[in-house]
């Protein structure tokens, strides 16, 4: 199973990339009226970078993903973001990925979910089939909504992300190009598939500017290669010098970040059909 996140590219993945800030939970939070009483999958939930923050803020969320490695960092972030004195983020971890919806749907029964969070992983899934096989497991005034986060670091329209492209380049021999449909086409996709599929459609953009440390960029750049194309241990370091030098010895530089949120909503929560706690949510 899994699409190359395994092994060291997990750990890299768990380590180095972003999460989501708070304003991203809030509008999806704010989209589909999520609270205590929902329940929320969160499909190719990776080490769980939405996952968690998003657990914190609903009744429950289920993380599910095609490869175990993500899916163990995952499941031991949510060991170790419990403090002492606080309750565990409820998360539960499945092996799985698009096509096992409809089995998972099967399993809840007549207990529906308030969403399903799609971030970063849209462009590894069938999405209509996906889009029509999640209508039946929402309750009213829920929905899906698919998330990036941000455009690949090497893809950016700032300089540093031009020379990391340019070492990147040297260093994998060929010119990089995809962008993993985290741009206007890719949404294009998502938008058109989830109006095909029924769903009433909106978008939010969420931006800020972060820093972003060289170690972070470049396991950045790690955690998006397949675990057999990674460099050897030492062309790693090599490559990690390069890429500070280039950049003149800088120890971090500053990235645009743009989430973009696609929500595809259902119908009003007026007809009240329970959430997944078996509550009636109000509209
Ligand atoms: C780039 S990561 C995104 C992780 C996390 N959602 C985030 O926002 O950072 C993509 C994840 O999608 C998973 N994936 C790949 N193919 C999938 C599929 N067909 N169904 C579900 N998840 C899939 C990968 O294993 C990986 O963990």
């Amino acid at each position: 199973m899994g699409a190359g996140f395994s092994g060291e590219v997990a750990t890299y993945y768990a380590r180095h990339r972003r999460g989501y800030p708070p304003e991203v939970l809030d509008a999806l939070v704010g989209a589909f009226g999520l609270g205590p009483g929902d329940t929320v999958v969160d499909l190719g939930c990776g080490t769980g970078q939405l996952s968690l923050p998003l657990a914190a803020r609903v009744g429950a969320v289920i993380g599910v993903d095609p490869e175990p490695d993500m899916l163990a960092l995952a499941r031991q972030a949510a060991h170790n973001t419990a403090r002492p004195d606080a309750a565990r983020p409820d998360a539960t971890w499945l092996l799985g990925d698009d096509s096992d919806l409809p089995a998972l749907g099967r399993l809840l029964g007549d207990r529906m979910i308030g969403a399903l969070t799609v971030a970063v992983a849209i462009h590894f899934m069938d999405r209509d089939a996906l889009f029509r096989a999640v209508r039946p497991m929402l309750r009213p005034g829920g929905g899906i909504a698919v998330v990036t986060n941000g455009a690949p670091l090497w893809l950016q329209d700032a300089e540093w992300s031009r020379v990391l492209r340019e070492c990147l380049e040297r260093l994998i021999g060929h010119p990089v190009t995809g962008t993993c449909q985290t741009d206007g086409a890719g949404r294009l996709r998502n938008r058109d598939a989830l109006v095909r599929a029924g769903y009433r459609y909106a978008e939010s953009l969420v931006e800020y500017d972060a820093p972003l440390t060289i170690d972070d960029m470049v396991g950045g750049v790690f955690s998006a290669m397949s675990a057999d194309r990674l460099p050897s241990t030492p062309d790693r370091a090599t490559f990690t010098e390069e890429v500070r030098d280039a950049l003149g010895g800088r120890d971090r530089v500053t990235e645009r970040v743009r989430v973009w949120l696609q929500f595809g909503t259902t119908g009003s929560a007026r007809s009240g059909r329970p959430s997944a706690s078996g509550r009636t949510r109000p509209a």
